[in-house]
């Protein structure tokens, strides 16, 4: 696969996959769209705050920033929580590119990075295990989404749904991968993602989750939160469920 590193408004880097026809991020900003839809919509910085046992699941692990950024609020914030981020990735950046990312600019704890690496070495040979903070733990499966079953996890409470568009990445917005992670995740787990689409709403509904609307990030209208707890989620704008659920 080709790519490139590209770097957006906010000054942070992305990358644009060939593969895929697209940026692994919003061009508008990678860091500040990565902490809106996965941090701050979704609740997971104020569980971090109050030192919750946390268990994340993300779908497409990309550059690694989504982990950065999660080790990097832990350790800022000095909380207590036992985190566990558990994702998933089928085509790995080499080592070198994720070395030439400048994350580490906008990163309280910079030093993080070179954890980084070391994971992106680990995928050369399969699946990556390494604790970016002593209450930090992060697994990377080396595979396509298809391939993985979690092992002896706690269920999912912050699930990130950070795959390429429904256009280009379809088989990651299907009811039955939105159905598998339902299962592995806790009642109450909040999904958050990027996309406001249509397509991706209806198949969450047809899998048992309940999409809400939210505010999205950088001047894009909206974004989608789902639980499949519904009262999870007071506060949110709610979508039909029985016509989405009928798409
Ligand atoms: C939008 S990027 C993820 C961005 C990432 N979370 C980050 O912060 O850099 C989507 C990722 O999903 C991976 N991917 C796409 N389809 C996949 C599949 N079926 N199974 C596993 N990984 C897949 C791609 O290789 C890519 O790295």
């Amino acid at each position: 696969m080709t790519t490139r590193i590209e770097r957006c408004k906010d000054g942070s880097d992305t990358i644009y996959s060939d593969q895929f026809g697209q940026f692994y991020h919003n061009p508008n900003g990678a860091v500040a769209e990565s902490l809106h839809v996965f941090f701050e919509i979704s609740g997971l910085f104020d569980a971090i705050r109050v030192n919750q046992t946390i268990s994340v699941f993300e779908v497409g692990f990309g550059t690694g920033l989504n982990a950065l950024l999660l080790a990097d609020f832990v350790a800022q914030s000095g909380s207590n929580s036992q985190v566990n981020f558990q994702s998933i990735e089928a085509w790995p950046i080499s080592p070198e590119m994720a070395k030439s990312l400048n994350y580490g600019d906008f990163l309280k704890t910079p030093e993080l990075v070179k954890k980084l690496e070391i994971i992106f070495a680990q995928l050369e040979n399969g699946n990556a295990e390494i604790d970016l903070l002593q209450n930090v733990k992060v697994n990377v499966h080396k595979g396509l989404f298809s391939t993985f079953r979690p092992t002896n996890h706690t269920p999912y409470n912050f699930v990130f749904h950070d795959a390429f568009s429904p256009e280009v990445n379809p088989e990651l917005w299907t009811p039955d991968v939105f159905e598998v992670i339902r299962t592995w995740s806790a009642d109450d787990a909040v999904l958050t993602t990027y996309c406001a689409a249509t397509r991706a709403r209806a198949a969450m509904a047809m899998a048992g989750w309940f999409p809400f609307r939210a505010p999205g990030a950088l001047g894009k209208r909206e974004m989608t939160i789902s639980s499949a707890n519904p009262r999870t989620l007071d506060g949110f704008k709610p979508l039909d469920i029985e016509k989405l659920r009928n798409k």
